[in-house]
């Protein structure tokens, strides 16, 4: 059988922090690895096929974490986007960033926007980052500018009122780090796709774990709630 390739895959990017635990290290060790496998699994993605990949690297919630962790994070956030904009664009990918981004200090918006603006009309895909990103702020955000501008919505136009206004939703989404929930990650978007739970930590998702994940899914059969042809 042919493999059938999602157009957008979705990942929560879960487990760092156990992933470090298990070794004895401190929890920035394990975003510093799961940065690393970031940055590798995101180009097999776009090598398999996939035009849109988006991946959950902040959630508005983690933002109460102790300000120590925070101050890591932000700090691999800007690491992340002066090192690797330009490969992004050598490589044709668009990047772009949804999520309460205000939320972040100053420097790492400008560096956000810098590497979006760097990286605009890249052909071969496009790679959304999650960060400080919130489902329910989100759609709470399009219902307030709905009720504002005094329109009824309908589906299509609640969903450009979003911030992933012109992304297709998921295909599949993937969360590794063995939980099983969304954890506020686009809920509206995720209405009808395909759910895929691993319980590898992120650092230890290979490309290998990823081709798995492809793998179910295109054993999948989408309905969309119709009855079988
Ligand atoms: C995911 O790993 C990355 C972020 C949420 C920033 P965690 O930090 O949640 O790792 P665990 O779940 O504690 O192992
Ligand atoms: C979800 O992971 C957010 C990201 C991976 C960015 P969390 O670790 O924050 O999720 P919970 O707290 O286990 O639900
Ligand atoms: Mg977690």
């Amino acid at each position: 059988m042919e493999e059938r390739i999602p157009g957008h895959v979705a990942v929560i990017m879960d487990g760092n922090g156990r992933w470090a635990k298990k070794r004895l290290l401190p929890r920035s060790a394990g975003h510093r690895a799961g940065m690393n496998r970031m940055i590798s699994l995101s180009e097999h993605i776009f090598d398999c096929g996939v035009k849109w990949c988006t991946l959950y690297a902040l959630s508005t919630e983690n933002l109460r974490r102790p300000q120590e962790e925070l101050d890591g994070l932000f700090g691999l956030f800007r690491e992340y986007f002066i090192k690797n904009t330009q490969t992004l664009k050598k490589k044709g990918i668009t990047l772009r960033v949804i999520g309460n981004l205000e939320l972040l200090p100053p420097d790492v918006q400008d560096i956000i926007r810098k590497g979006e603006e760097d990286t605009k009309g890249g052909a071969r895909g496009t790679l959304v980052l999650a960060i400080a990103y919130g489902a329910r702020q989100e759609i709470l955000s399009a219902v307030n500018r709905a009720v504002k501008e005094g329109k009824e919505v309908t589906e299509e136009s609640f969903s450009s009122l979003l911030q992933t206004d012109g992304i297709p939703d998921p295909d599949l989404l993937i969360r590794t780090g063995k939980e099983l929930r969304l954890s506020n990650f686009l809920l509206w978007q995720s209405a009808y796709t395909e759910l895929y739970f691993t319980e590898k930590l992120f650092p230890d998702f290979t490309d290998k774990e990823f081709d798995k994940a492809l793998k179910s899914f295109s054993e999948r059969e989408r309905r969309f709630g119709k009855v079988e042809k």
